[in-house]
């Protein structure tokens, strides 16, 4: 388990990647990306319940970043962000499903550690493929800053009629620098 420091933006945050369990699906379902890019063609009637399916799911790498330790300078969540990924082996890649922050702990390199922490969990994929909205701005640069490039689109994806664009993102090397070693950059 590592410790991540991320002084991007003072106070610093301080967090750790961990596999995710039953305990944490209620704070995972309840941010934004579990219900709002829902899609169409789920079999699940809810985002809890799919996350309780992916916490025992063989094939899903199912991580949650949490602070480190309780601190007021926090946001005021157990869970700061989460990632699920199926290894989808006959294809050499990951499928990416869903990677999501606390709207109040963006921007502070969250996503960053968890790309990198299911990277060095998976380090003979080089890459992942991935859906997102196409009217979603943020997750499209972010995935943009990574090195993702676009490779298809999905009409009606999801269930709310909107596109999907379908990414393939590079993955980083195992033990790429990450949230840590930016730490006290301005
Ligand atoms: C997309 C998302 C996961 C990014 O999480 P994050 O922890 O804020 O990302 P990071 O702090 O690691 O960002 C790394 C870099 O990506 C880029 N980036 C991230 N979010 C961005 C945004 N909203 N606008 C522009 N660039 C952005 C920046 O280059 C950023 O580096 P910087 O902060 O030093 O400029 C988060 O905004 C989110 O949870 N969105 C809602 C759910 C969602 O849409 N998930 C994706 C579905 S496929």
């Amino acid at each position: 388990m590592l410790t991540f420091v991320h002084y991007k933006g003072a106070p610093p945050l301080e967090f750790v990647i961990r596999r995710a369990g039953r305990q944490d699906v209620g704070a995972m379902a309840a941010m934004d990306g579990g219900g709002a890019t829902w899609t169409a063609d789920s079999i699940y009637p809810s985002p809890f319940v799919w996350l309780q399916a992916e916490t025992v799911q063989p094939l899903a790498t199912l991580l949650v970043a949490v602070p480190a330790a309780p601190a007021p300078t926090h946001p005021p969540t157990p869970v700061l962000g989460w990632v699920c990924a199926w290894d989808i082996a006959a294809e050499g890649q990951l499928d990416l499903m869903m990677l999501s922050v606390h709207a109040a702990a963006r921007r502070r390199g969250v996503a960053t550690a968890l790309l990198r922490a299911l990277a060095d969990r998976h380090p003979r994929r080089r890459r992942a493929v991935l859906e997102v909205a196409a009217g979603n701005r943020g997750a499209r640069a972010f995935y943009a800053a990574q090195g993702a490039v676009e490779v298809g689109r999905r009409r009606g994806y999801y269930a709310d009629g909107r596109d999907a664009l379908v990414l393939r993102l590079p993955l980083p090397p195992p033990g790429a620098p990450g949230t840590r070693e930016r730490a006290g950059q301005a």
